[in-house]
């Protein structure tokens, strides 16, 4: 049958800053603050067409191999990103999550992040979940190691361990699996987003790159997904 619905959950592998900057002879960095008014850009369609969850991939465990300087100006693009969304996203009925391993993040980082989830925990309209430094695999071994401890505790029995119980151990824990996933920049991969959650995930790769990502690339990105035959292995 075909889906027909708009999307529950949408997630963003935002890929392809650097070459957007590079082509205008830019440093990487204009790349990354042109691509955080895509961000916007983004949240504003999913407002706009109800989808309840949105999921940015903003900084993956691996991206801390680029040059300091670019991981700095990422870090203090977040920090930026979020004081001056702040207060639009409790107006707007947005709340902030976050995945990945917080403590690992500049300290300032990490507390704004929590304010800014604290600020809008009851907010229902629009669930905004950031990856940053997140790695699909480091979530599901720090699932695996939870789950460990509990069963050497006894709290928890070997049988008893189901899809249900692993899934409430990851950082998306309540938040359904992403129905559509949508690649800008054309590369044709996962890069460790989501391993466990994109299972039977709708598969959308655009060639342009994030910056250029306009609202009209997120309506046709739902257009591709409501022409999808999504058969979770049945017929
Ligand atoms: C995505 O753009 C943003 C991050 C990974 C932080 P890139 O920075 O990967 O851009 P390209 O892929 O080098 O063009
Ligand atoms: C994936 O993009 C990570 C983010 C978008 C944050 P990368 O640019 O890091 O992925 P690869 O290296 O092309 O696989
Ligand atoms: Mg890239």
């Amino acid at each position: 049958m075909i889906v027909s619905e708009t999307p529950k959950h949408v997630a963003v592998i935002m890929d392809g800053n650097g070459r957007w900057a590079q082509q205008r002879g830019l440093p990487r960095l204009a790349g990354h603050e042109a691509g955080a008014k895509a961000i916007e850009r983004c949240v504003q369609a999913c407002l706009d067409t109800g989808v309840e969850y949105l999921t940015l991939y903003a900084f993956s465990s691996e991206n801390w191999k680029r040059p300091a300087l670019e991981v700095n100006g990422l870090m203090l693009l977040l920090e930026k990103f979020l004081n001056q969304k702040r207060d639009e996203m409790v107006r707007e009925g947005i709340r902030l999550h976050h995945i990945g391993r917080r403590k690992e993040l500049p300290a300032v980082c990490q507390r704004k992040l929590e304010e800014v989830m604290a600020a809008t925990a009851s907010n229902t309209r629009l669930h905004l979940v950031l990856a940053i430094n997140y790695s699909g695999r480091t979530e599901i071994i720090d699932a695996v190691k939870s789950i460990s401890r509990d069963v050497a505790a006894g709290l928890l029995r070997e049988d008893d361990i189901t899809p249900e119980i692993f899934d409430a151990r990851l950082d998306t824990a309540g938040i359904p699996d992403p129905d559509l996933l949508i690649r800008t920049s054309g590369e044709m991969r996962i890069s460790n987003f989501l391993l466990w959650q994109l299972s039977y995930t709708e598969i959308h790769v655009t060639k342009k790159f994030w910056p250029e990502f306009e609202k009209a690339d997120f309506l046709a990105a739902l257009e591709d997904f409501q022409s999808r035959s999504r058969r979770f292995g049945g017929v």
